[in-house]
């Protein structure tokens, strides 16, 4: 087995570096063989300075997060920092790549810090649900200040190493050859007799803190982020640092630290991290299958979804020719596309120079010819299966027999849109969520027909358009709309049953959703779900228990959502801010009244319980069609689609922290009360039964994507 930290002797600078690909995690191991090379350093009176520095273009992403579910290998990480921040002779951070967490925690305990320009340095514990358990609270705002340190900690973002130069955080910055310039920076440091700076015999400046900072930021925090418990301990730890002596706050920021690592919240966001990072690899497809290389994308459809689609393949670098029959469309598509992207420039995403690189690579078009000679292209046209079908033998009869055509149907069945085309194969799923340069998540969706290298380019493109993609099998409404379905007609059901819109909204929002299913059903808008609805009645294909008769009077009296100021709420000119609407509670009042059901008062609980309840029973349902690929993709695509919280990891982590037998129970309980729709599905039975938690990563076998667990 070969070191994963060398130490290397260049006169008397020693080298030390960390050797742990892909991202030079500190693991036990590495830690191990850091506090030797340290120790041998100190040791050896020929070496008078150090440099440290990583392999792979990159320092090192922090704490290797597989070891948070064990006890932790000695030394710890605030050992071992405890060890070189002892060291009397320099020790200088050579940075390239990423430095964070733990590895900005390293870097910040080296006396002298050295970075390429290129180098990224951040705080992205909260989004694992802790904190910097390292010296990072107590060291960041001893270097940059305690409001700069607050803000890198609970915004998890990263800086680039030249914005670290301006507020102290780097010494030097570089534009090559880092290690060259860290070696001569070390014997600069020697020449000149500079002193060993020790963060940890600093004090915060507290004289810039007005008197109420860390109550104000703790209230701005709770306001901006509610439920998340890591970032308000960050603040608790960081204040700490301004009161006390280092060691007491590195002992109060360790005790912060391991109570949010045993809780449930971090659990959760370190199993959604896995999770994502698990999802875009379809394990069914050959090992031989490879993606097309796509230099162009069409884009057929200006409407919303076209633009946002558009906006998104433009930002990463793609030329876009985007095709709509109506000039007035692709006119304003124009307009609303620069929009985003200067957007996008006044929040300082882009700079000048690459807004209009992005708008130079659009061209538009009435003619579908000019998407002839593209790759890729991704059809957003309104949700018709014939026009779908119509435009499918068009683009057949003009693309390469190797370009790959994506339909962003999230209602539609891809095997129905494939039938009797002339290269079905051709045709893949690629469902954005609105707006779609905005939201993360891709559902790719397989139909029986597509060939894997479609799939592999759908998957390949989603990620260089750094969204997050998960397979799903063919089916009416795919696998996140499917689980909105249900989770919406249970809302009306509630609404009908007695609970009020503004009241299923708050308590959907105390549990964390970004937002309540009306406020969510207003965003999207009523009428997709009203034409689904129709049309699986139409075909008798609805075999959903309960319809959503609410929303349905809703569309019929014009009420479709923000689009036109009115839906489960009012709006006021184009002001996004729901207004709750008394002519709304007239029309659950009549509905239920013409249905003979008597409203009685529901409490918050109740409607939380019901919701929740009904998607984790249909995530399970899912899973036993196998649609899915696993388990986990579900739990990603609520997260980052449908604003379940982060910090519950998605209904089936939740349901797992609920305990399965509760869930069972309590569904048990509703079948008995109110109904077949509560009958517990036979996986989440099965689950139950064998102990077995729903979250998991394992890829269902062959056997069960293909329907054997329906048998
Ligand atoms: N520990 C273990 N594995 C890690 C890791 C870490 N800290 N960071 C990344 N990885 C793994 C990923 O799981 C992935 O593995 P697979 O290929 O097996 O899926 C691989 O490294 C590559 O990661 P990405 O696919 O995410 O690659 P990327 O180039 O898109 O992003 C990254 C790289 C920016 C480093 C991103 O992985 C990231 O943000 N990592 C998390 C960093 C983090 O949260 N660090 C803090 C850890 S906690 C800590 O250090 C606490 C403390 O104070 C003690």
């Amino acid at each position: 087995m070969c070191d994963v930290v060398k130490l290397e002797r260049e006169d008397d600078i020693a080298i030390i570096t960390i050797n742990n690909p892909p991202v030079n995690a500190l693991s036990g191991r590495v830690r191990r063989e850091l506090k030797d090379a340290f120790l041998a350093f100190q040791k050896d009176k020929k070496l008078l300075a150090a440099v440290l520095h990583g392999e792979h273009s990159a320092f090192s992403a922090g704490v290797d997060i597989h070891e948070f579910c064990k006890p932790t290998d000695a030394p710890s990480l605030p050992e071992l920092l405890a060890i070189i921040d002892d060291i009397e002779k320099p020790v200088v951070a050579a940075i390239e790549g990423n430095a964070l967490g733990g590895g900005l925690e390293l870097a910040l305990t080296c006396h002298y810090r050295i970075a390429h320009s290129h180098a990224q340095l951040g705080c992205p514990e909260v989004k694992l649900g802790i904190l910097p358990g390292a010296g990072g609270t107590q060291r960041l705002p001893r270097l940059i200040g305690a409001e700069a340190a607050l803000n890198m900690i609970t915004s998890a973002q990263f800086s680039s190493a030249r914005e670290g130069g301006l507020s102290g955080l780097i010494d030097r910055v570089v534009d090559e050859n880092l290690l060259d310039n860290a070696k001569e920076y070390a014997r600069h440091l020697l020449r000149t007799h500079s002193p060993i700076r020790r963060l940890s015999e600093r004090k915060v400046n507290t004289a810039v803190l007005n008197k109420d900072f860390f109550e104000d930021y703790r209230d701005k925090l709770a306001a901006a982020a509610p439920g998340f418990n890591a970032p308000l301990a960050a603040v608790n730890a960081v204040e700490a640092a301004t009161k006390g002596k280092f060691a007491k706050g590195i002992s109060f920021e360790r005790s912060l630290f391991n109570e949010c690592l045993q809780s449930d919240q971090s659990r959760a966001q370190r199993y959604v991290f896995f999770a994502q990072r698990r999802a875009p690899r379809v394990d069914l497809l050959a090992a031989e299958t490879t993606p097309i290389t796509v230099h162009t994308v069409g884009v057929v459809g200006a409407g919303k979804m076209g633009q946002g689609i558009t906006t998104s393949c433009l930002l990463a670098g793609y030329p876009v020719t985007l095709v709509d029959l109506n000039q007035h469309a692709l006119d304003t598509a124009r307009a609303a596309i620069e929009q985003s992207l200067t957007s996008l420039l006044r929040r300082h995403k882009l700079t000048h120079k690459q807004r209009d690189a992005a708008f130079a690579r659009l061209s538009t078009s009435q003619q579908l010819s000019h998407v002839s000679g593209t790759d890729l292209v991704i059809e957003a046209i309104q949700e018709d299966r014939d026009a779908k079908r119509r435009l499918f033998t068009e683009l057949l009869n003009l693309l390469s027999s190797n370009a790959v055509i994506a339909t962003n149907t999230s209602t539609l069945d891809i095997n129905a849109l494939a039938e009797g085309l002339k290269s079905p194969g051709q045709l893949v799923g690629m469902h954005f969520f609105s707006p779609a340069h905005l939201m993360q998540l891709v559902e790719v969706v397989q139909g029986d027909a597509t060939r894997p290298a479609a799939v592999a380019t759908a998957m390949a493109m989603a990620r260089s358009l750094k969204k997050v993609a998960v397979l799903s099998g063919g089916s009416d409404s795919l696998i996140g709309n499917r689980m909105l379905s249900v989770y919406s007609r249970e809302a009306d059901a509630l609404l009908l049953e007695g609970a009020g819109v503004v009241q299923t909204d708050d308590a959907m929002r105390r549990f964390g959703m970004a937002m309540g299913p009306f406020q969510m059903a207003d965003l999207i808008g009523l009428e997709a779900g009203y034409h689904a609805r129709k049309s699986r009645q139409q075909r008798g294909a609805d075999n959903l228990p309960v319809t959503s008769p609410v929303a349905d009077k809703l569309v019929e009296a014009e009420r479709v959502g923000q689009g036109t100021e009115a839906g489960y709420y009012r709006y006021e000119q184009s002001c996004r801010a729901p207004i709750p609407d008394p002519a709304v509670d007239k029309i659950i009042d009549t509905t239920a009244a013409d249905l003979s059901i008597s409203r009685v008062p529901i409490d918050d609980d109740t409607i939380v319980r019901r919701l929740t309840l009904r998607l984790i029973n249909e995530a399970c349902k899912i899973i036993d069609e196998g649609i899915v690929q696993r388990p986990s993709d579900i739990d990603v695509i609520w997260v980052n689609g449908y604003g379940f919280p982060i910090f519950r990891g998605g209904p089936l982590c939740y349901a797992d922290s609920l305990g399965l037998d509760n869930v069972v129970a309590e569904l048990n309980a509703l079948e008995k009360s109110s109904g077949p729709r509560w009958k517990p599905s036979a996986y989440l039975i099965q689950a139950m039964a064998a102990r077995m938690p729903l979250a998991s990563y394992d890829t269902l076998s062959a056997g069960e994507r293909t329907g054997k667990r329906r048998a």
